[in-house]
């Protein structure tokens, strides 16, 4: 493996020689050095701090304020992997936004890649930041920050509408100049025809196999739920004695494309 540091020509390099991308969330630089030994390529801030690390139900109470400080730790693990940070709930919402919000986390947090949820919606914010030279990552399927919009953290795209909708919104985010798309919680089937049909890799989490990649909470994977944990996630310490062996086991799953297995996928 090499040691450079990974951006997102590396990314869409692996995706050409269909090599799988790993991904996890991390919110500290203890758990940064943890990730980095373990070889994963992409580390993300996610707005899920807010509900494993900060106790809340839904990622909607996290400022910008607090993602640029979880990232400025992060950033202080981190040497090779790419660090992706989330806008937090209504920042991708306007361009100008988007902008502060970029700037803090890039300065400020270290972040190299912005994550946003939404479709249509936020297509003139994507074009904004990419041509100011911010690199942009989608979130498309379930969007936790629309919990209350959507009534719960349901499974999307079952029905051919949405699932039209999700195909069709995936392709304009990759045209106005996203560089990766993150595809929650969507049936598998269409989690691999919308990789396949892309240029950008799309990293799955509850999308199958048949993605370019792969990311988790890192909570979920070390069995650290607060209540039930998603099916679609695995216990990689279960029978492990640490946590460098389960991240090590998390990287190797998913590199040979044993994570997600059936019991794991939606179909
Ligand atoms: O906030 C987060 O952790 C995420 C992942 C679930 C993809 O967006």
């Amino acid at each position: 493996m090499s040691a450079a540091p990974i951006s997102v020509a590396t990314l869409a390099a692996m995706k050409a020689r269909g090599e799988r991308i790993t991904c996890l969330t991390c919110y500290d630089a203890s758990f940064a050095r943890l990730l980095e030994a373990a070889g994963v390529d992409m580390m993300l801030v996610g707005d899920s701090l807010g509900m494993v690390v900060q106790g809340h139900d839904t990622t909607v109470p996290v400022t910008l304020e607090q993602m640029a400080y979880h990232c400025a730790c992060v950033a202080r693990g981190r040497s090779r992997a790419l660090l992706i940070a989330d806008f937090p709930f209504l920042v991708g919402a306007t361009p100008e936004r988007a902008l502060v919000g970029a700037a803090r986390l890039m300065q400020e947090g270290g972040a190299q890649v912005v994550k946003l949820e939404g479709g249509a919606g936020v297509l003139e914010t994507v074009r904004c930041l990419t041509t100011q030279g911010v690199p942009v990552c989608g979130h498309l399927g379930l969007m936790p920050q629309s919990v209350n919009l959507i009534g719960g953290y349901r499974f999307q795209g079952r029905d051919t509408d949405s699932a039209e909708t999700i195909a069709r919104d995936a392709l304009a985010l990759q045209e106005a100049g996203a560089s990766l798309l993150v595809l929650e919680c969507v049936p598998a089937a269409l989690a691999q025809q919308i990789s396949r049909s892309l240029r950008i890799p799309v990293i799955g989490i509850g999308a199958g196999a048949g993605c370019d990649g792969q990311v988790l909470v890192v909570y979920d994977m070390l069995g650290l739920n607060r209540g039930r944990p998603p099916r679609f996630s695995r216990d990689f310490l279960a029978g492990r004695d640490s946590v460098p062996a389960a991240l090590a086991a998390y990287v190797a799953a998913v590199r040979d494309g044993s994570f997600p297995g059936p019991a794991e996928t939606a179909y």
